[in-house]
């Protein structure tokens, strides 16, 4: 046996480790703040169902109960409120650092950047009690939206707008990405989409906030790889996915003869599918009603008649595939809404992130304070080593000289 290729005998190991790719199905914590029950269809966020938080709740409400224990009364929501409409102007030393940025740059990636500069304007960012990091998830969750819509305009050459305290959060968001007083149903549509975005348990941008943080590093780093994980194409980025195909395919005759060619390739539809629920998403049914009302009210019905078409013939050949749990989820009906709300598609996992990152400062908080499992404790998985090997001796160290060429 070549040396080099040589694997490790296992008999060398302490013991047999067990793989779980992607870590599916592994336990890696307690939390107490969201719960995905993929088999029946059920989200909770701390007990309550996600239906009867998008039908009672407020994001304001929503994202309160994420960072406690319970839903505030009256005066703790009041509290809040003002505290996070305080929060959002964005420091002007961070649009200064906007405007001199490549204005093609991805809106994602300006986001990413822009979290470590947020993080320079903290006043608290060295203190790590739970209340000083609740007041920084307090002024991330109030100052994102406002980064969001300045990089909107300031990449289109216009003045980022000052936030206006006087708005709820999904007003202020729309008002300070358009500069137009938001339409009521449009507002209240959207702090809906944001409390069923808002905490979704260790999805891959959440476990990637508390990994970071279970470093005891704080909490803008850790949001800072939240945006990442969360901008790929199998996770936040595949709203922006999903109307990328509805524009591509806007002028196909036969919808259902294209998904078809579409699964016979080997190609994936997107918004389809969940690594969890293994039945219909409950978020993703809100959306679809949502999609529907928002088309017929703007005269664009269009989306939603091909997001139905779309679906129904790739659910029959899922059907034939014996693939009968891949439905769509969050992201298949919340493009259309997106876009209707006159948010573009490259925006549409920002705003996702916008909402997401009242379930990021909780689950980072549960993790640095150890609050559902009594202490924190730092990730670190093993993993089996595949390369190269020589015993435990290691390979013989050539000189440049001596190395056989790999051409
Ligand atoms: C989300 C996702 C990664 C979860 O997938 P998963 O549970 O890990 O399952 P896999 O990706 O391993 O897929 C299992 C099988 O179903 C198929 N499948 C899953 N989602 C599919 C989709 N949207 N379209 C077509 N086939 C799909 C896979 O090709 C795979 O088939 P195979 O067993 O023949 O190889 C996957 O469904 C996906 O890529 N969806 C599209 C992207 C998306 O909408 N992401 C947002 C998630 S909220």
């Amino acid at each position: 046996m070549n040396a080099k290729t040589q694997r490790r005998d296992t008999t060398e190991k302490a013991e047999e480790k067990t793989k779980n790719i992607g870590l599916r199905g592994v336990t890696v914590a307690d939390t107490k703040i969201s719960d995905v029950d993929g088999e029946n269809g059920i989200l909770i966020y701390r007990g309550y169902r996600i239906e009867d938080l998008a039908k009672n709740s407020a994001f304001e409400e929503t994202a309160y109960l994420l960072l406690h224990d319970d839903l505030p009364t009256d005066e703790q929501l009041k509290d809040f409120k003002q505290r996070l409409a305080k929060a959002r102007q964005v420091p002007t030393f961070i649009l200064n650092a906007l405007k001199t940025w490549p204005h093609g740059a991805n809106p994602m990636d300006a986001l990413q950047a822009s979290v470590p500069l947020l993080a320079m304007a903290d006043p608290e960012l060295e203190v790590e009690t739970r209340e000083a990091n609740v007041a920084k998830a307090t002024r991330l969750i109030s100052r994102i939206p406002g980064v969001v819509a300045a990089w909107q305009r300031i990449r289109h050459d216009q003045e980022p707008i000052p936030a206006d305290e006087r708005l709820s959060h999904a007003e202020n968001f729309l008002w300070q990405l358009t500069g137009k007083k938001p339409d009521a149903e449009i507002a209240m549509d959207l702090d809906i989409a944001l409390i069923l975005h808002a905490d979704h348990s260790f999805n891959a941008s959440t476990f990637a906030c508390r990994e970071v943080v279970s470093t005891q590093a704080h909490m803008y780093a850790a949001v800072a790889a939240g945006v990442g994980a969360l901008s790929g194409s199998l996770h936040g980025g595949a709203n922006a996915e999903v109307m990328k195909m509805l524009q591509d395919v806007q002028n196909e005759k036969d919808l259902a003869e294209w998904v078809r060619s579409q699964l016979g390739s080997g190609k994936k539809i997107m918004g389809m599918g969940h690594a969890v629920y293994k039945t219909n998403d409950p978020r993703a049914q809100f959306l679809k009603e949502m999609g529907g009302r928002l088309g017929r009210k703007l005269g664009q019905e269009q989306w939603h008649r091909m997001l139905r078409e779309i679906e129904a013939a790739a659910l029959a050949e899922f059907e034939k595939r014996g693939k009968t749990t891949i439905k769509p989820n969050v992201d298949f009906y919340s493009a259309p809404v997106y876009h209707l709300m006159g948010i573009p598609g490259d925006l549409m996992t920002p705003v996702f992130a916008i909402a997401r990152i009242a379930g990021w400062t909780a689950h980072i908080i549960e993790e640095k304070f150890g609050e559902a499992q009594g202490k924190p404790a730092l990730y670190r998985p093993s993993s089996e080593y595949i390369g190269n090997y020589c015993g435990r001796t290691g390979c013989v160290y050539k000189p440049k000289e001596e190395r056989a060429s790999t051409k």
